[in-house]
């Protein structure tokens, strides 16, 4: 048994190792609070009601897609949205081009036309079938003031064929909707998993040359349109 004396010295010396430690979380607040992002803080504020204090200008609520940077307000570009659980896209599809085929693992997305048009082919969740049992793939054409949705975790693509570009708003049900390229998450597979997956029929140096020929873009040209539109054909 140890004496009484070394039991004590023995806890003053935790005490002291483990103060400063404890010491530290009680001025962590203060200065990470400054460090936070304002969608984080927006995230932690108490209430509702304390959340206006962190959006004092009236301009804190207007996103202006005219001058932004990439097209989306969601809770990192438009911070005034945090907590409401959506998000917006206000762009336009060029001339004779298409959305490479991707997802949205978070959110559902209504797509709406405002001036031109463009074809829609949208994958539902597995099980989906058409009248033969086949897997159902849902297309849709649409015109200015139509509209279509994408629910949350289904492929979908958008085409434009024609000349003109085509406007559209697009809203999603998350803050946060994120964007999954579907073929080339597939091909960052290995090798033996991506030919497994498409039965063997696919091998070695080809499995390469599919993953090189991947456009990186979110937007591909359509070329026979470009053609039949005379359209030079350019980086998007
Ligand atoms: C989905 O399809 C598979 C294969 O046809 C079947 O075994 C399974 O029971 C189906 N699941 C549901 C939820 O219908
Ligand atoms: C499409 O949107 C652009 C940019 O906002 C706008 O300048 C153009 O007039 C719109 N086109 C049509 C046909 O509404």
């Amino acid at each position: 048994m140890l004496p009484q004396s070394t039991l004590s010295s023995a806890l003053v010396a935790a005490i002291m190792i483990t103060l400063p430690a404890n010491a530290a979380p009680q001025l962590m607040p203060k200065r990470s609070a400054v460090e936070l992002s304002l969608p984080a803080q927006l995230r932690l504020a108490d209430t509702a009601v304390d959340r206006y204090q962190l959006l004092p200008k009236d301009e804190d609520f207007i996103f202006d897609f005219n001058k932004a940077e990439i097209p989306f307000a969601n809770r990192k570009t438009f911070p005034a949205l945090t907590g409401y659980g959506t998000s917006m896209s206000v762009s336009a599809l060029p001339a004779c081009s298409m959305s490479f085929l991707h997802l949205h693992p978070r959110a559902t997305e209504l797509f709406a036309l405002t001036s031109g048009h463009v074809v829609t082919d949208m994958v539902p969740e597995g099980n989906v079938t058409d009248s033969n049992g086949k897997q159902r793939v849902i297309t849709t054409e649409l015109y200015a003031g139509m509209m279509t949705l994408f629910p949350a975790g289904s492929f979908h693509t958008q085409v434009n064929p024609d000349c003109v570009p085509a406007n559209f708003s697009a809203a999603l049900t998350a803050e946060d909707f994120g964007i999954s390229m579907v073929a080339d998450q597939t091909f960052s597979l290995p090798d033996d998993v991506v030919a497994a997956t498409f039965g063997q029929s696919i091998a070695g140096e080809d499995i390469d040359r599919v993953r090189d020929a991947i456009p990186g873009a979110t937007l591909i040209r359509v070329e026979e349109c470009l053609k039949k539109c005379n359209i030079q054909k350019r980086q998007v």
